[in-house]
């Protein structure tokens, strides 16, 4: 009987951290997509792209080749510092951008 709760805790818990790892950065995507606090010019990602508007063409672009262009975003749209396309905010916002994927 015992063992038994023992297993169902640990599918349970192992699945609240695939949920955890999984939730985090889109969540992270979304907070930095919607933050005016990025660069200097006062805007966010989401003052040119609510609802994912000009964000039609993301399907087309692999992951490099989106890094470059949020970072050309981050750089001239926002006046932010462009950031490591191996780190956890780039991640998060490439992540989020591709929920407006349509293929
Ligand atoms: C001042 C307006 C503005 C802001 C702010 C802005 N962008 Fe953009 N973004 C554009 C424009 C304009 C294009 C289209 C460029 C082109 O087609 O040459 C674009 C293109 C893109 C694309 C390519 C998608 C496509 O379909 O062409 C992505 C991805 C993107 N932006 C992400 C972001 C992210 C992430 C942020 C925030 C860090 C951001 N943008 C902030 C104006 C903006």
């Amino acid at each position: 009987m015992n063992k038994l709760i023992v297993v169902i805790n640990i599918l349970l818990m192992s699945g609240l951290l695939a949920y955890a790892i999984e939730t985090p950065s889109l969540s992270l995507g979304k907070t930095l997509f919607e933050s005016a606090e990025l660069g200097t010019k006062g805007r966010s990602c989401n003052t040119c792209h609510p609802q994912g508007k000009g964000l039609n063409m993301v399907g087309d672009f692999n992951d490099t080749e989106l890094k470059d262009i949020v970072n050309a975003c981050l750089r001239d749209a926002l006046g932010a510092k462009i950031i490591s396309p191996d780190s956890q905010e780039m991640n998060a916002l490439v992540g989020y951008v591709r929920k407006f994927q349509k293929n």
